[in-house]
């Protein structure tokens, strides 16, 4: 059987603060999805959150880039932004940057992961959703579970898997893509892979089977708004086992926390925190950035699940490093690292401050 599972996500306002959603507005989205399902026009959905963004996982037959799925996600957005604004909830509606939907979601804000498949005997199904971050922020997990054998065993002995992967990146700023395949091309692609705020890994595929493997929103709001707006808080969607690699190798490269673009006012350096989805409430200097992931099995599209993956006592150390990360990188205030590298912060103060000063500077 044919499906598609998209994952289309927007922070249509944070209680409290940023650091958290109302019950009232994942309530709200609960119903349009539960009457999209009545209509027979998604197959299944899941309604999550995490930290202040809103998830809506659905599974359809519609194929992926269809105006309906996208109309459906956008129109629960704006319904539960009415819910946001009633009860004055912070930034109601902030990821909604038009008001007129025209056949697609994709540059309006929201981010979106979309990836049709024909469903397997046992399809499992790892979602990685991901607050006070920016896209990049799966680039080196994925890298790690898709072309690390340290992190991959399955690569080394597995005989499914031996073959590598392909992965698509997409130069966010050009609007340009390119493909590399792993491992024999690792070098050049970690070149790229390395600059996560340029460069981002939109999709992954089994190079034999040519099987789509994985997939994440690279959409930058910063560049869709051309101003800072909040920080793209990614999702991500990998499949896994059998000739993907196992839900361990999918989690494992959380268990050693990265540092990642995002918190306080989306222009810091931090660690992100695995979590379970009730525990992602960024809310220290807004953060630190946090990840949730959920793991359902498919069964004719039916989202079996979810079982929250970070909720395991094995993920304790994890979030005892990220902390004691946080505290340590905290320590420089204003100061770069943590505080992000001009380059980075131009949608925020810069241009407005360097306006008022120019005429100040004056030649060496
Ligand atoms: C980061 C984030 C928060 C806000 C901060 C200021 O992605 O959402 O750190 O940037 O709380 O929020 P505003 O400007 O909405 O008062
Ligand atoms: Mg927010
Ligand atoms: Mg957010």
């Amino acid at each position: 059987m044919i499906i598609t599972l998209s994952v289309i996500k927007a922070d249509v306002g944070g209680y409290v603060g940023h650091s958290s959603s109302h019950p009232d507005v994942l309530e709200r989205a609960e119903q349009s999805m539960a009457d999209a399902k009545k209509r027979g026009l998604l197959v299944d959905y899941h309604v999550t959150r995490c930290g202040d963004d809103l998830q809506l996982i659905m599974t359809h037959r519609q194929g992926e880039d269809d105006e309906r799925i996208h109309k459906l996600a956008w129109d629960t957005f704006l319904s539960c932004t009415e819910v946001a604004k009633a009860l004055k909830l912070h930034g109601a509606g902030q990821d909604l940057l038009s008001d007129a939907f025209a056949g697609t979601i994709k540059g309006m804000g929201p981010g979106i992961a979309e990836m049709q498949f024909e469903e397997r005997e046992a399809e499992t199904i790892i979602i990685f959703m991901a607050d006070k971050t920016a896209s990049g922020a799966w680039n080196l997990p994925i890298y790690k579970i898709f072309a690390d054998p340290f992190n991959t065993i399955g690569l080394v002995i597995a005989s499914n898997m031996h073959g590598g992967f392909s992965f698509e990146i997409h130069d966010v700023k050009e609007h340009r893509k390119i493909t590399f395949n792993a491992p024999e091309e690792i070098y050049d692609m970690l070149l790229f892979l390395g600059s996560p705020g340029r460069y981002a890994v939109k999709s992954v595929y089994h190079r034999e089977t040519k099987e789509i493997a994985a997939v994440s929103s690279t959409q930058r709001l910063s560049l869709m708004a051309g101003r800072y707006v909040g920080k793209d808080d990614p999702v991500c969607v990998i499949r896994s086992q059998g000739q993907f690699p196992a839900v361990g190798e999918i989690l494992e490269p959380f268990a050693a926390p990265h540092i990642v673009t995002g918190w306080m006012r989306g222009s810091h350096h931090g660690p992100l925190m695995p979590v379970a989805v009730n525990d992602s409430n960024p809310s220290r200097f807004d953060g630190p950035p946090r990840v949730i992931a959920l793991g359902f099995q498919l069964s004719d599209g039916k989202l079996v699940g979810p079982r929250d993956m970070f909720d395991d006592l094995a993920f304790d150390e994890a979030r005892h490093q990220a902390n004691i990360m946080a505290d340590f990188i905290r320590r420089l205030g204003p100061f770069e690292p943590h505080r992000l590298p001009l380059e980075e912060m131009e949608y925020t103060t810069m241009p407005e401050v360097m306006k008022r000063l120019v005429d100040r500077f004056e030649q060496l």
